[in-house]
């Protein structure tokens, strides 16, 4: 089964935990709307990639954890796109949850998707309850206060932005959560994974302003320009966008040699570099003469 169709597919069953009995009709489609079809997928893929780099011995988990992992994804889209935060009227190339739906079922379509997320891996705990238990300390840690991405979107909110705390958790955290929760689920040490996680975080956030500088709102499947229009330090404002596509090549060739040593140590290089190639925006200039 290839890496898509397995998150997919525990995505998928995870949502329907949360639609069972008899449960409202909108809410329950709008926490299938607000989770398929998916983004990129691309932290737990990187969940899974970790786990498989590990051994995965036992899948169930890991599955458990890579659904977990999306749903707070997800759910942190839904509250980021609405009229109070973002005010963003697509995302994924379709209308927001809000749009959608209403505020008040995105609000708490948000709040579902977080609390469905932990019940997860709470029932996860069958298979082993050491592991759920530490999944659980770990999304937790890296999705609330101090240090998650609530605490990331908090900073929106004050008077000084401290960029590389506000980076690191608003974008990075989930990162940290995807290669130490794949760790985790492959019954690891988590601690040897966060480099990996806190360096693909930070080329990520690199590249999606990289992304939301050069690219259209179609392209993007959301609204772009955002970091200009809110007036959000960014990697391009600061670097210019050469400058910043070379910082992204840096911080993911310092993301390759960071990867600790496992039995599927040389496959997990190339799923970086893979991930890599893809984050990484061509400028239209280039593309134009590269065609
Ligand atoms: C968007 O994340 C939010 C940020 C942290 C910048 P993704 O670009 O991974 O979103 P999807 O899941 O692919 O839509
Ligand atoms: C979203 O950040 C990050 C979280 C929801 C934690 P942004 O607002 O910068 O990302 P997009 O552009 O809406 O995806
Ligand atoms: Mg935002
Ligand atoms: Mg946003």
């Amino acid at each position: 089964m290839g890496l898509q169709t397995r998150i997919n597919a525990a995505v998928e069953s995870a949502i329907h935990v949360g639609q069972s009995g008899s449960a409202p009709s909108k809410l329950s489609d709008a926490l299938h709307y607000a989770c398929t079809p998916g983004g990129a997928r691309i932290r737990p893929t990187i969940l899974l990639s970790v786990a498989m780099a590990c051994g995965d011995d036992a899948p169930e988990i890991t599955n458990a954890a890579a659904a977990a992992l999306e749903l707070i994804h997800c759910a942190s889209l839904v509250h980021d796109d609405l009229p109070c935060f973002d005010d963003a009227d697509i995302r994924r190339g379709k209308p927001s949850v809000h749009r959608a739906y209403s505020e008040p079922l995105a609000v708490l379509t948000g709040d579902s998707l977080i609390i469905l997320a932990f019940e997860i891996l709470a029932r996860a705990a069958v298979h082993s309850p050491d592991r759920a238990v530490r999944l659980i300390r770990t999304l937790s840690h890296q999705s609330g206060m101090p240090n998650g991405i609530c605490a990331g979107q908090g900073w929106e909110s004050e008077a000084k932005i401290d960029l590389s705390a506000y980076h690191r958790s608003k974008t990075g955290a989930l990162f940290i959560a995807a290669t130490q929760m794949g760790a985790i689920a492959a019954g690891q040490d988590e601690e040897p994974w966060f480099e990996l996680g806190a360096r693909i975080g930070e080329a990520f956030q690199v590249a999606d302003d990289l992304r939301d500088a050069l690219y259209d709102s179609e392209t993007l499947g959301k609204p772009a320009g955002q970091d200009d229009l809110h007036g959000r330090p960014n990697a391009v404002s600061q670097l210019g966008v050469d400058g910043a596509i070379s910082r992204l090549r840096d911080i993911l060739s310092g993301a390759i040699s960071s990867i600790p040593s496992c039995p599927g140590e040389a496959q997990l290089a190339e799923m970086v570099r893979l991930q890599a190639e893809a984050l990484t925006p061509v400028p239209a200039s280039r593309a134009a003469k590269a065609g």
